[in-house]
């Protein structure tokens, strides 16, 4: 599934010692690793639940029959969008960030920033994950865009992002006020623009030291060509299931296969950022409705063989027969007590976490919107597609981490309660 094009270079290393995780981690102790770039695709949110696009029988694009769509893509191609959008606004639906947790990659790509090595992640993806995960909203592109706008695919307004929100979930298709048109969320579909934020940070991979590729197939350019843009003196280490691009023809590539939690909980035990990994990885936990959890999405493929071993045994376990017994009933709302006690304790952890990021302007809310620009460069799956060809886009947006709502989760806490 990866691209074809990539002959291995067998030669020997030039920067890096070897090309293992010993020789990435020794390079990134190094004055000479002071920019990491990341670029980022659906592998890193697999193990939330969400499934990549092109894995063989796992991927969105194989299970979409349902759909009727005359191939797979079409789902996201304007085009297509124009003639019948329900299938994209069925699929919308389950995606729709808010359910899903941050994997340990997410929080390793947090860790990168907080010891000062990220200038910049970009990412194909669209689940908003990045930021949950406490990556800094300014160090992050989203280069296929996300659910946080919505346009009118005619004449451009804005639509009210709580209107969209309740007509995904019905399954409504939403049209504009102004000219009745179809109104999609800000994601870029084949055949249209990427944002012009993306243009705008590009260049900077001129100056990167070391670029991470992970949970990518590096089938969709311009984003697939970024990898091109990096000096011939950076190492590029590939983590994903199987090789993607040209990752492994120049002399510093490293491949590393395999699931990328596993990878980067490697990477981190190396870098001394073990516990850390952890501690970061659970504050991530109080955004993920406990139902969620309970139907077995963790939001980490490794987790289990951790230091949270018990904690996410009991998650995994469905409530035991409850009502079968007296016995059975006291258990399990001790156990339901004990969750609520650890998620209070945590509520109030996080939001003084997030008052001291808002403090320290860390995570800001901004949104812009800018008028939309004609284009010479779209998202395809042409493989190939010239580097320099990266230009053109739409529309730019920032948004912030949410907080934790109290009132919601108490509410939630208390149905817990009830189900019993
Ligand atoms: P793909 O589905 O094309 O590729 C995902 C890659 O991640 C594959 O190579 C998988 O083998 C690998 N993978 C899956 N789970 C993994 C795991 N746990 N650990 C490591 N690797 C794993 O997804 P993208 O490359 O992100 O566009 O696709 C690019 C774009 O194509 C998407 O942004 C999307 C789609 O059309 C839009 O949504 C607009």
């Amino acid at each position: 599934m990866g691209n074809e094009a990539s002959t291995p270079y067998e030669g020997s290393t030039e920067v890096l010692e070897g090309r293992d995780i010993p020789s990435i981690v020794k390079y990134m102790k190094s004055k000479k690793c002071k920019k990491v770039f990341v670029m980022l695709g659906a592998g890193v949110s697999t193990a939330a639940g969400i499934p990549d696009f092109r894995s063989p029988e796992t991927g969105l694009y194989a299970n979409l029959a349902r759909l009727n769509l005359p191939y797979p893509e079409a789902v996201f191609e304007i085009n297509y969008f124009r003639q019948n959008p329900l299938p994209f606004y069925t699929l919308a639906r389950e995606l729709y960030p808010g359910r899903f947790r941050p994997t340990l990659t997410h929080t390793f790509v947090k860790l990168l920033a907080d010891h000062s090595y990220l200038d910049t992640c970009f990412t194909q993806n669209i689940d908003t994950l990045e930021r949950q995960a406490g990556v800094p909203g300014d160090k992050i592109v989203e280069a296929h865009g996300s659910f946080a706008d919505q346009h009118c695919i005619e004449c451009h307004a804005s639509c009210d992002s709580a209107k969209m929100k309740a007509a995904i979930e019905k399954g409504d298709i939403v049209r504009c006020e102004q000219c009745k048109g179809l109104v999609k969320p800000d994601i870029v579909f084949f055949g249209e623009s990427l944002p012009p934020l993306f243009q705008r940070t590009v260049p900077r991979l001129r100056e990167a030291d070391l670029l991470f590729v992970i949970g990518t197939s590096l089938k969709v350019h311009p984003f697939a060509s970024l990898t091109d843009l990096v000096p011939e003196s950076c190492p590029r280490v590939l983590i994903n299931m199987e090789p993607a691009g040209n990752i492994g023809s120049r002399p510093d590539d490293v491949v590393l296969l395999g699931r990328c939690d596993e990878v980067v909980r490697k990477l981190a035990r190396e870098l001394g950022w073990d516990n850390e990994l952890d501690r970061e990885w659970r504050k991530t936990e109080i955004l993920v409705p406990l139902d969620t959890l309970r139907k077995g999405n963790t939001g980490s493929e490794e987790i289990v063989a951790e230091s949270e071993k018990e904690a996410v045994a009991a998650k995994h376990t469905e409530p035991e027969a409850a009502g079968d017994s007296e016995a059975a009933v006291a258990k399990e709302e001790a156990r339901v007590e004990a969750e609520v006690e650890k998620l209070t304790e945590q509520i109030a952890k996080t939001l003084d976490i997030s008052r001291d990021v808002s403090e320290s302007g860390g995570r800001s809310e901004t949104v812009e919107t800018k008028p939309p620009e004609t284009s010479s460069s779209v998202m395809s799956t042409v493989t190939g597609a010239s580097a320099a060809s990266l230009r053109g886009q739409s529309h730019e947006r920032v948004t912030s981490t949410p907080t934790p709502d109290p009132e919601g989760l108490k509410e939630q806490k208390e149905k817990e309660k009830e189900k019993l």
